[in-house]
């Protein structure tokens, strides 16, 4: 029996879920230092067009974001990845109090954080490694102060959840907020397939090697013996669900062996490793206030690529 464990319950996940038919395994395991680095990079490539488009939007909003939340602001964020957009909102907002970054990365995240503290001198930055898919109470201190609350949940990655799962999570980050609490999220819009298509299988394979990197981290954690090579990368739109799947399919007949349990694949046998939502502006307003928000104001670029939704939690 091998007795590598993987940290953060991934072990258990991957077991369950090479398990159970269909095969899947959480997207949030994509997240170990390598995997998010490889998210970084797909930031920057030319077919990934929401971080560079929600960049823009946050430069054109955040004056109006900023008067409509008011001065002193305490952050929290929700998977905050390198904090890119984070220092756009905080500069724009008006003398932020505290900002609490949360993400299960925790290499990045501690690294991040020591970075927006020193940018941001006047603000308390609180690094906290948790999972947001499940309950969450932030540290006692985190939150001291009284300015007003605002949560901040960029990126489309409410688009990584099922939409049940993001009404869960939306009431969950509620209570956190409180009664009140504004909560600026971006969200990915329906669009032409051909640049959803693109946007999740570009052309130098960077998103291949970051769904790939699951079955690495396998290897690297849990001393699996996966072939990652003969695994392939297939991202394909869903119209009728509204969503992106992604899979890695296999490319030949193999056994591989994980933590003293063996999985046979066939070849064309699938692993479901995430699924990304898309909402229209009213689809999401609909959902938000089903997770107890209502809709404060929407900005859409021009060519309604994306969207950033600043809502107010009605404590119900
Ligand atoms: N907010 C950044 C990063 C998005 S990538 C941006 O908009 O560019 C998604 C981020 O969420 C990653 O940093 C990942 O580590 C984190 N993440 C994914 N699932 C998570 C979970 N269940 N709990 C906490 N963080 C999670
Ligand atoms: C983090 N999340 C919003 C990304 C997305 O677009 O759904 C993750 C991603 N998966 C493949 N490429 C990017």
């Amino acid at each position: 029996m091998n007795t590598v464990q993987g940290s953060d319950g991934f072990r258990e996940a991957v077991l369950a879920g090479l398990s159970v038919r269909p095969r899947a395994i959480p997207c949030k395991y994509l997240y170990d230092a390598e995997g998010s680095a490889l998210f970084d990079r797909i930031t920057e490539l030319d077919e990934y067009y929401p971080t560079r488009t929600e960049i823009a939007l946050l430069a054109a909003s955040g004056g109006a974001i900023a008067e409509r939340v008011g001065p002193g602001a305490r952050v929290v964020e929700f998977g905050c990845g390198s904090m890119r957009k984070t220092r756009l909102l905080l500069a724009a907002l008006s003398g932020p109090s505290a900002y609490v970054a949360i993400d299960v990365a925790r290499e990045p995240l501690l690294l991040g954080a020591r970075r927006m503290a020193a940018l941001f001198p006047d603000v308390a930055v609180v690094p906290l490694v948790a999972d947001f898919t499940r309950p969450l109470a932030l540290p006692p201190d985190a939150m001291g102060g009284d300015g007003p609350v605002l949560g901040f949940f960029p990126g489309s990655t409410i688009g990584n959840m099922r939409p049940d799962e993001a009404r869960a999570f939306l009431r969950r980050a509620g209570r956190v907020l409180g009664p009140g609490g504004r909560m600026l999220v971006g969200v990915d819009l329906i669009k032409d397939p051909r640049l959803l298509d693109a946007a999740y299988d570009d052309a130098q394979g960077v998103t291949a090697a970051f769904i790939r990197n699951l079955l690495v981290r396998a290897n690297r954690e849990l001393g699996a013996d996966f072939d990652p090579a003969t695994f392939d990368h297939r991202a394909w739109w869903n119209a009728r669900e509204g969503r992106v799947e992604i899979h890695l399919v296999a490319g030949r007949r193999q056994r591989v062996e994980i933590a003293g349990h063996r999985f046979a694949f066939r070849r064309g046998d699938v692993i479901h490793v995430e699924d990304c939502y898309k909402y229209s502006p009213e689809q999401f307003c609909w959902l938000a206030r089903l997770g107890g928000f209502e809709s404060e104001a929407v900005w859409i670029d021009p060519d309604c690529l994306f969207s950033l939704h600043l809502l107010v939690s009605t404590g119900c």
